[in-house]
């Protein structure tokens, strides 16, 4: 028995799939044959009983995966820990064993006697160096376009997607970009991280486009939110809407509920009747965002999901500007609640410092891949776009989001604190308007208290003048002094607050109809909070208000909440959010 290749020992001869060994003898045979070395030669001897040991070794790995998988959920706490350090020791291990390895094949690479012009070329070969990098603490930024062929049974598995080790091309797979697919999926997913899957983007509008690009086809529907970050807006209506593209029919529904949604997908039942049938004929999209830029509104997500599965329709949410802090939609515990894809740009506060542009797709696994030739394979987000269409994320830029994710819990919760203050002070201003669920009258507070972690607000929302009678100039000239508190700057989730007027920016894609029906006015200003101290950022805006506003309307900037009650709303909301914070915690419990 010990004897028979297993198919994990099969899996790591060159021969994987033409072998006709049955025992792990004669797969070392076979191996040292492959590669034209003699097995009765003092190199070939102990090379023989090294590969007759690793094909066993990997049948032994095979049976401790299986047994991790099965008892892993029934070990209490201590043993758990205790397999990590043990495998995490074996894979130190392994990695000596490589290192071993190393030096006499260097000291054999350096005999082949290469010229210095052609060392130069070839560079250093890379293979074992990276043996080290197995000790970095950090992953390592794989900044390669290609990657070396084992041999050419490993490398067809590769290309058929069914060898995850062995990547092909960077612009498919790399290291460092799985590295943060993985990480994502664990933090939106949590407990349910084994069934999604993630596929990294260049940008978030190029996870949106290839997620579009991959479910929505000729002359389908897609019923959106109603406020959708403007760059999605135009990929819908420019695109996907355009006649000699898709022509895909793109309706946005008003509202946050499911029955808001209802109507609107009666409607568009409808108005788009001869489309839809014959049934089948051509689909409905629900493409969803929240919160949502640039008010920061909630939509009820896990009810309008329910709505549209109901409805036997597939749910896109773009969950940017709550980020996996505030709202968790695959953690649902009704399937039917949750989206089949959830979308965010990693530029804003995943990343949180504005350096770089970066995008990620999450869905059910066999929606993300299947490896060439499995029913539905072609159908996958990965076979279907992103193999195809190069909009992948490099190395550089996935190190960069991880780094980033490190902090966003304490940023997030600075900013929330920070955007639940500033908006509460904005709000008791008479003539000031101030929209989203951070103003606790906003219509849309209860609906966000109920579905965001401890009922926060996302650190977005919108103010306007119109009540006030500002004249264009005036709005200009004191819009143009709030910096540097205030930056002047498109984009959100960074550390700095950034503030911009929609309609000349983020939305401007918008025409007025449109604008209007997304609450957008003209002296419309989108601010995302950052970091700083808030009673800073009260300070500079009340100071530019006294300089530019009160020439034109006297006495503007004095019916602001009194300075003498500021400290209080600020310690009041500190204090109270921190405590919930707390208490939201998992208690520590010492069993298991
Ligand atoms: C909600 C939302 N989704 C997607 C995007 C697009 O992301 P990116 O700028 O990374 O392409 C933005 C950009 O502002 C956004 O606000």
């Amino acid at each position: 028995m010990q004897n028979d290749p297993t198919p994990a020992a099969r899996q790591l001869s060159p021969r994987r799939k033409t072998t006709t060994a049955t025992s792990l003898a004669e797969l070392a045979r076979e191996q040292l044959a492959h590669f034209h070395l003699d097995p009765h030669s003092p190199i070939g001897a102990p090379l023989l009983r090294l590969a007759e040991r690793l094909y066993a070794a990997h049948g032994d790995l095979a049976e401790l995966w299986a047994a991790t998988t099965r008892e892993l959920a029934d070990l209490p706490r201590g043993d758990r820990l205790a397999l990590f350090n043990a495998k995490k020791f074996l894979t130190f291990q392994l990695a000596k064993l490589l290192d071993t390895l190393q030096n006499p094949t260097r000291a054999v690479h350096q005999s082949l006697g290469h010229s210095a012009a052609t060392t130069l070329a070839k560079g250093p070969y890379p293979t074992f160096d990276n043996v080290a990098a197995l000790f970095s603490a950090n992953p390592v930024i794989t900044r390669t376009a290609t990657y070396i062929f084992a041999c050419t049974e490993w490398i067809d598995d590769a290309f058929q997607g069914r060898e995850f080790l062995h990547e092909i091309y960077s612009r498919l797979l790399n290291p460092t970009s799985i590295s943060l697919a993985n990480h994502i999926v664990e933090i939106e997913a949590g407990p349910l991280a084994h069934e999604y899957l993630a596929w990294n983007f260049n940008s978030g509008m190029a996870a949106i486009d290839s997620l579009l690009a991959h479910l929505v086809g000729y002359e389908d529907v897609v019923l959106a939110s109603r406020n959708v970050y403007g760059g999605t807006h135009q990929l819908l209506h420019d695109w996907y809407g355009k006649k000699s593209n898709l022509n895909v029919a793109v309706e946005f529904f008003d509202g946050a509920t499911a029955d808001d949604f209802e109507r609107a997908l009666a409607t568009v039942r409808a108005t788009y009747a001869d489309r839809l049938a014959p049934a089948g004929a051509r689909r409905i999209y629900v493409y969803l965002e929240s919160p949502c830029n640039p008010h920061g509104v909630f939509l009820d997500v896990p009810a309008i999901c329910r709505s549209a599965h109901a409805a036997g329709l597939t749910v896109i949410l773009d969950a940017t500007v709550g980020t996996p802090f505030l709202v968790r939609p695959l953690q649902e515990s009704e399937p039917a609640a949750r989206p089949d894809y959830v979308i965010h740009s990693y530029t804003k506060d995943l990343v949180g410092n504005g350096d770089t542009t970066a995008g990620v797709v999450l869905g059910r696994n066999a929606d993300m891949f299947l490896p060439k030739g499995d029913p539905g394979w072609d159908h996958t987000l990965f076979w279907n776009v992103y193999y195809i269409k190069g909009a992948f994320l490099d190395a550089d830029k996935a190190y960069e989001v991880l780094s980033g994710m490190k902090t966003l819990e304490m940023r997030m919760l600075k900013k929330c604190i920070n955007t639940a203050i500033l908006a509460r002070w904005l709000a008791s201003h008479p003539h000031l308007s101030v929209h989203g669920p951070a103003n606790p009258t906003d219509p849309n507070a209860p609906l966000a208290a109920r579905l965001s972690y401890l009922g926060l607000p996302a650190p977005l929302f919108t103010i306007d003048f119109e009540a006030a009678g500002l004249s264009r100039l005036t709005f200009e000239r004191f819009f143009d002094s709030l910096s540097p508190m205030f930056g002047h700057m498109v984009s959100l989730g960074q550390s700095n607050t950034v503030i911009l007027c929609p309609a000349l920016t983020s939305h401007s894609e918008l025409d007025p109809a449109a604008l209007r029906a997304a609450g957008i006015t003209p002296t419309t200003i989108r601010i995302a909070v950052g970091d700083e101290d808030p009673r800073e950022l009260i300070r500079d805006f009340l100071a530019t208000a006294r300089l530019a506003i009160d020439p034109d309307l006297p006495g503007f900037s004095a019916r602001f909440l009194p300075g003498a009650d500021v400290d209080t709303l600020c310690d009041h909301v500190y204090l109270d959010v921190h405590r919930r914070h707390a208490a939201a915690a998992p208690r520590f419990a010492t069993p298991n």
